[in-house]
This record gives C-alpha cells, structure tokens and sequence, in this order.
C-alpha cells in the first residue's frame, strides 16, 4: 500500500518535471524571432521616416517614438495622413536591416490602433534592393481598435507592390534576405477605401514565428 502510494507520487513527480521541461523548451521554440522587441529594448533610433513627402505633391507625416513608464515600454507610430484628392498618399517609416527569416511561416505584430481610420500595411523588401524602382512585398491589415492583439501576417501573402499598385508577376519575397521593414498608414489610392487624418498604431513588438 505505502510502496503503491510512493510509486504513485513519484511517477506524478516524473511525469510533471517531463511536461515541465517540454513546457519550456516550446515555448522558446513558439516565441520565434523578435524583429524588434519594444517591451524590452528594442529602439526606434534605426527606424526613418518614410513618407508621400519624398515626392512633389506629398503632405502626410511621420514620427516612431518609445512611450515608457515604469510599469511598460512599447512604441508608438503616429501618422498624419494628407492625401491627394485620389487618394494617393502615405505616412510610413523603414528600418533597413537584414534578417534571414527561413522557416517561419507568418510575420506577428502586437498592436493596437486608435484614429478615424486603423488599415495599415507592412512592407518588406529583400536581397538589398531597398529602394525604387525595385519592388516592395506588402500586406494590408487593420489594427485591432481596442485591446492590444496579436495580428497574423503570413509571408506568402505578402505580394509584390510597385508604388502602391499590385504588380503581377511571380517575384516571390526572399526570406533568407529580407533587407527592410515598413510600417505605412496608406491613402488607398488603390483600395476600396480611402484613408486620411490623424491615427496611431502602438506596438509591444514584431516576430517571426
Ligand atoms: C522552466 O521554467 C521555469 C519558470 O518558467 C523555471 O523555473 C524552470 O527552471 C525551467 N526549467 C527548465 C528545465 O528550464
Ligand atoms: C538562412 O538560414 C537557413 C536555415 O537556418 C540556412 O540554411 C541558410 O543558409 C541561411 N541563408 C542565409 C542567406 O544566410
Ligand atoms: C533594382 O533596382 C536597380 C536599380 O536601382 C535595377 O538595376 C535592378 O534591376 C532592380 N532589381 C529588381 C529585381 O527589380
């Protein structure tokens, strides 16, 4: 009876101290690689400023800034988009940086979305060629309005964009050398509808996973 019981608590103990170990060593596995991390010490100083004002007629602004106090840290993304009366424009911000994202599925974003307007999109570019008249791989998404979310960017929706317009041809982004990120608030010249005015989209952070 007493042997039963020890038996018992042990295999209890065995079978806890297993799951324990898995526990961990999955969630690792799950978290992914960070891009950036802003909860912790992840910096808008390599992020710049990418807005229609590289063009003649553009109006819109863009600043990313650490917002902190000593309970949390994240960024925040603030645009103030002008656009033309087609609805061309946009305000946006880069950073060039090059990750080898290879065997991850889907871009994550944590972020929530305060303004009249929350469709943003995420750009990224590869093997270098970080600038025009070279393609950039979008994805459109809205962000969550009230409570911070997890949005889910798969990579093989990204799709190659040339000036906001979708270019059809079979260029597939290059996860081994994505060589920039950007984060835009479009006008939507392209897109059902039309975005303009000020919003925000506040971020805990983006990984691969
Ligand atoms: C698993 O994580 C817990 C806390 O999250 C930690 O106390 C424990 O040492 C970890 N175990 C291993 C095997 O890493
Ligand atoms: C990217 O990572 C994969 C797997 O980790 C590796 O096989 C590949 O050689 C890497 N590519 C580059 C360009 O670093
Ligand atoms: C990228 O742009 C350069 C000019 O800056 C051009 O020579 C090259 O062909 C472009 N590559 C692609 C894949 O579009």
């Amino acid at each position: 009876m007493l042997n039963d019981r020890v038996i018992c608590i042990y295999l209890f103990l065995c079978f806890a101290l297993f799951y324990g170990v898995c526990d961990n060593s999955t969630s690792q596995h799950d978290d992914g690689q960070y891009l950036f991390d802003f909860t912790k010490d992840g910096d808008v100083d390599v992020w710049q400023e990418q807005s229609d004002t590289v063009r003649d007629v553009g109006m819109s602004k863009a600043i990313f800034v650490i917002h902190k106090n000593v309970g949390f840290r994240r960024a925040i993304f603030f645009a103030l988009l002008n656009p033309q009366l087609n609805g061309a424009g946009f305000a946006g911000i880069r950073a060039i940086q090059t990750y080898n994202l290879t065997g991850y599925t889907k871009l994550q974003i944590k972020c929530r979305g305060q303004g009249q307007f929350n469709g943003f999109k995420v750009t990224l570019r590869h093997k270098g060629l970080n600038d025009e008249p070279n393609y950039s791989f979008e994805q459109y998404f809205q962000a969550p309005k009230d409570d911070f979310a997890i949005r889910n960017l798969k990579f093989s929706e990204f799709k190659a964009y040339y000036r906001g317009k979708r270019v059809t041809n079979n260029e597939l982004l290059d996860l081994s050398q994505v060589s920039s990120i950007g984060i835009q608030m479009y006008g939507g010249v392209y897109q059902p509808v039309k975005q303009k005015g000020p919003a925000t989209l506040e971020i805990d952070w983006i990984r691969a996973v």
